[in-house]
């Protein structure tokens, strides 16, 4: 999110993070309580509990909202990569917890809106999710999205419009992928400069991805699958991102896709 920051506090029996809001919006309170609702009722193993907290703090005289959750003693994903890109078999591990993950959030008709390197945190090579300002719950259908997530992650057609349980589709994709690459071949971390602000790929390797030195490389991968999985990237980006269809940890899906993809080629 763009509108809060973030505070480590601790009682005598374990650590909270307490996030304060800058601004409030208009039907903050409505949204965050939904969100809320859901996450503590989920049962999902990745998100974290989180109650908002109308008159949260007081600055001066006046009270502001506070978001309550406990501390997820991990590191973010792009700061756990950057440890272990080159072990294929963490890799390997992370890419089945991440499938596992989006697979949930499907069958429960959820999306986080803002899947990046920051807001999911990795704890003994598990799983969590942060940062709950974009998500989108059932209970909250009909609304607007409050924000667009991270331009290294997102379909660059997507828009405040966007808000449905379809809004990860995109950056589920293109996370997966990410990881696939570098189990395929480590040194593409090091080649394009990954966990800078992104995992490998960037807003201009999605806007002009003729240009894109990444793109070009991975079109001529040795590894037919990364040839493939780049195809099948670039496919999406030419779809509005409510037509991208769910990431499903079933690879058939993947390649359901590329006959699509065929098909698409054919009759241009
Ligand atoms: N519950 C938590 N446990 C541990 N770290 C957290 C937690 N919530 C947030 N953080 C850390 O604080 C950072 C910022 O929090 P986040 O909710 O993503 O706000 P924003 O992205 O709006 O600044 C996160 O990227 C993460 O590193
Ligand atoms: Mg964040």
């Amino acid at each position: 999110g763009m509108f809060a920051s973030v505070y480590q506090l601790e009682d005598e029996n374990q650590q909270w993070a307490v996030r304060c809001f800058d601004k409030r919006l208009s039907d903050q309170q409505e949204r965050y309580q939904a969100i809320s609702r859901f996450i503590l009722e989920d049962h999902l193993p990745f998100t974290v509990d989180f109650h908002y907290i109308e008159d949260g703090i007081k600055c001066g005289d006046a009270w502001f909202p506070v978001l309550k959750m406990p501390w997820v003693e991990g590191e973010s994903l792009e700061s756990y990569l950057g440890k272990i890109y080159r072990e294929p078999e963490l890799l390997q591990k992370l890419r089945r917890e991440f499938q596992l993950m989006m697979d949930q959030l499907r069958i429960n008709g959820a999306a986080h809106g803002d899947l990046q390197h920051g807001n999911i945190l990795v704890k003994d090579g598990e799983i969590y999710l942060v940062d709950y300002d974009g998500f989108f719950v059932p209970e909250l259908s009909g609304k607007k999205s409050n924000e667009l997530g991270h331009h290294n992650f997102q379909h660059p057609g997507r828009s405040e419009n966007h808000f449905g349980p379809y809004l990860d589709n995109f950056a589920a994709w293109l996370i997966d992928f990410s990881l696939f690459c570098l189990i395929e071949d480590p040194q593409l971390w090091e080649t394009f400069s990954g966990g800078d602000e992104c995992l490998l790929f960037r807003r201009s390797d999605f806007i002009k991805p003729d240009s894109s030195a990444l793109i070009s490389a991975l079109k001529h991968h040795r590894s037919e699958k990364i040839r493939d999985g780049v195809e099948i990237l670039l496919d999406l980006l030419r779809k509005p991102l409510e037509e991208i269809p769910f990431f499903e940890s079933d690879m058939s899906v993947a390649i359901e896709l590329k006959e699509m993809q065929t098909q698409g080629d054919l009759t241009n």
